[in-house]
């Protein structure tokens, strides 16, 4: 007795041509005589871009978001920009930026030319390396574990978005991305800004840690010897570019020596 096998990764077409299951639009790619090769249609991936997908949610913190895109270009990465719909509002709230997806690269510009103190045309940022996708594009290439990328970066991090994260949710295309990087054991960092936080969000956030993800609250601190909101927004920002692994100069280290935070 002949077994079927569990999997097949090819199966034949009723004219005996072969067809790829995984071909999503049934493209005929050989024929009984012409078997296909031993990969069967599937494209080795050869693409170099890997990027960091960034996810603005609606939680208050925009300056926050700017540093992180800033850093990450200035280190060369790759960017995806998603733009939740709720962080419309927290950015024009707190810019004065009315983010539109058709003008995306003129809006992000602004942005992250504008300081934390609200002074346009602070910061000379080429977004040039930035992929934009919106928010409600659930066919984007994030959405996806096939996609390549290097990993996720939540900043800020609404409580909404943490619930999301945590259950899995994925509502729109930041949580499902946030969901594939979770599945795909790639990093995953989450930039909470809320207070106080109620026993929801301080489940969630356990749930998120012990799923592997990097907790990382928008909490500035003062050893670094900050004298301008800026210095405090970078901190955050740098601490995060610390837990992706991409090099910066954005705060002054801890040297093991108490002062250091007076010191020139
Ligand atoms: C001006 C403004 C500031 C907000 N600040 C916060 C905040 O700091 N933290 C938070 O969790 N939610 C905050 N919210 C509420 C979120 O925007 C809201 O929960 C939204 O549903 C989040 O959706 P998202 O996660 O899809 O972006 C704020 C809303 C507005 C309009």
């Amino acid at each position: 007795m002949r077994h079927r096998s569990a999997f097949v990764p090819v199966i034949a077409a009723p004219c005996g041509e072969y067809v790829h299951p995984w071909n999503g639009r049934g493209t005929l790619l050989g024929s009984a005589a012409a078997p296909p090769d031993r990969l069967g249609g599937v494209e080795p991936v050869t693409e170099q871009r890997r990027p960091w997908v960034v996810g603005v949610s609606g939680a208050s913190g925009t300056p926050y978001a700017a540093a992180v895109l800033r850093g990450l270009l200035d280190a060369g990465e790759s960017v995806d920009l998603v733009v939740s719909r709720a962080s419309r509002l927290t950015l024009l709230d707190e810019t004065g930026i009315a983010f539109r997806d058709a003008h995306w690269r003129d809006d992000l510009t602004t942005w992250l030319a504008r300081g934390a103190d609200g002074k346009p045309d602070t910061f000379r940022v080429d977004v040039g390396d930035v992929r934009y996708w919106a928010a409600g594009d659930l066919a984007a290439g994030p959405s996806s574990g096939s996609y390549p990328v290097k990993g996720m970066i939540v900043v800020p991090a609404s409580t909404a978005a943490v619930a999301g994260l945590a259950l899995g949710l994925s509502k729109d295309l930041l949580q499902r991305a946030a969901s594939v990087m979770l599945k795909e054991r790639r990093p995953l960092i989450v930039t909470v800004r809320e207070t106080p936080l109620n026993g929801q969000t301080l489940r969630h956030l356990v749930t998120l840690d012990e799923a592997g993800a990097v907790v990382l609250p928008a909490s500035p601190a003062f050893y670094a010897g900050a004298t301008h909101i800026q210095d405090l927004v970078d901190f955050v920002a740098g601490r995060v570019l610390d837990a992706a692994g991409v090099p910066h100069g954005l705060y002054r280290r801890w040297k093991g020596e108490l002062g250091g935070s007076q010191a020139d």
